[in-house]
């Protein structure tokens, strides 16, 4: 089986790809490698934006998976229009392309952020969706374009995400237990915004075996599915990250505990996926701790920039800002 994975360099796509070369997959990936390329030699490169496949270039592939786009709030507020572009027209052209290329099944990186603000309730897919922010609405926008293709001959499958972390080849240290996990080793201390607040959290060992069962499902399923490890508040998860690395390490990690208000707030049921899909996490939050310590060499270089995705964002964005305003009236007409 051939697979395309657009945006397939990026943290998700990284520690994915060589899973599915392993199993035999061949695997291309579609990127405008903004944090460069931690790839295995295998993988078929394009370096292009997803906006210019065309349905010539999808025809060889069984599969299409996004993973691309804008994937976090701060990048999201940072440019909105990007945001709305990346996030919501993006997918929807791809899975457009796809369909009339022939394609089987494509599958979409969605994200629990779709539920907004929720009351300590526990949401299936069949509870409402609220977002106001970018992030959430344009990620909710991308779901419910690529949804209405399905069809018979097209299946579409979008995993509503919670957090990932853990390790891959492109790391990212902006995520939750990543977060904490960084600034405990390089500071000695977890910060926690708000304790009360839910989160799903999605270990990357966790997200790459709910891919998997997508890509391998039958081909009559198509749906929306919630995928997440397991659900905590994010005090719970400071108390987790903080014993193991204690445990582990011989530290004594300080917690730094605020109330911030926070706009975010969901715990979500993974039983549709269970049932459908087979996906039985098998991670908490002491495994992705035990995980980052045992590859911890390749990252800690704490500060790189390019482990936070804001940081490269801004500095791109800036030069294409600063290049634009050089130009004189009517250059390039
Ligand atoms: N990481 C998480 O915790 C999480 C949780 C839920 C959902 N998601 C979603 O999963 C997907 C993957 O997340 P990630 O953490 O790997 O993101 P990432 O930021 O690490 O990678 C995104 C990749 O997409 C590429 N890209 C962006 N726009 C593109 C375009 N128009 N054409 C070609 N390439 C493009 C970038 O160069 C980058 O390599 C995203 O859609 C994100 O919204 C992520």
């Amino acid at each position: 089986m051939r697979l395309l994975v657009a945006g397939g360099a990026g943290y998700v796509g990284s520690a994915l790809i060589p899973k599915l070369l392993e199993r035999g997959y061949l695997v291309d990936v579609v990127d405008l490698f903004w944090f460069g390329n931690s790839l295995p030699a295998e993988t078929g490169l394009l370096s292009k934006d997803l906006f210019d496949v065309t349905v010539e270039d999808l025809k060889e592939y069984d599969q299409v998976i996004f993973l691309a786009g804008l994937s976090n709030d701060p990048m999201a507020e940072f440019s909105p229009s990007k945001n709305f572009v990346y996030n919501a027209a993006a997918p929807a052209y791809l899975a457009y392309m796809a369909k009339k290329a022939g394609v089987r099944r494509y599958v979409y990186a969605s994200s629990c952020s779709v539920y907004g603000y929720t009351v300590n309730e526990l949401y299936d897919e069949t509870r409402p969706v609220a977002s106001s922010y970018p992030y959430g609405i344009s990620k909710l926008q991308g779901e419910q374009a690529v949804m209405n293709l399905v069809n018979d001959q097209f299946s579409v499958i979008a995993l509503r995400k919670g957090t990932i972390s853990g390790y891959s080849p492109r790391m990212r240290l902006d995520l939750i237990v990543n977060t904490m996990f960084r600034t405990a080793l390089h500071e000695g201390v977890i910060k926690i915004n708000n304790p009360s607040i839910w989160r799903p959290i999605l270990a990357m060992e966790d997200a790459i075996s709910a891919y998997i069962r997508v890509i391998e499902a039958h081909e009559s399923i198509s749906g929306i599915f919630n995928i997440a490890s397991g659900n905590y508040t994010v005090g719970e998860v400071g108390d987790r990250v903080k014993a193991e690395i204690d445990q582990q390490l011989g530290a004594k990690i300080k917690l730094e505990i605020r109330h911030m208000q926070d706009f975010r707030n969901y715990k979500v049921s993974i039983d549709k996926a269970k049932n459908v899909l087979s996906f039985h996490p098998q991670n908490d939050v002491r495994a992705i701790v035990q995980q980052l310590i045992k590859e911890m060499d390749k990252f800690s270089d704490w500060d790189n920039p390019a482990y936070q995705n804001i940081q490269v964002f801004r500095e791109f964005e800036s030069k294409i800002r600063n290049h634009a305003m050089a130009m004189p009236v009517g250059a390039g007409q």
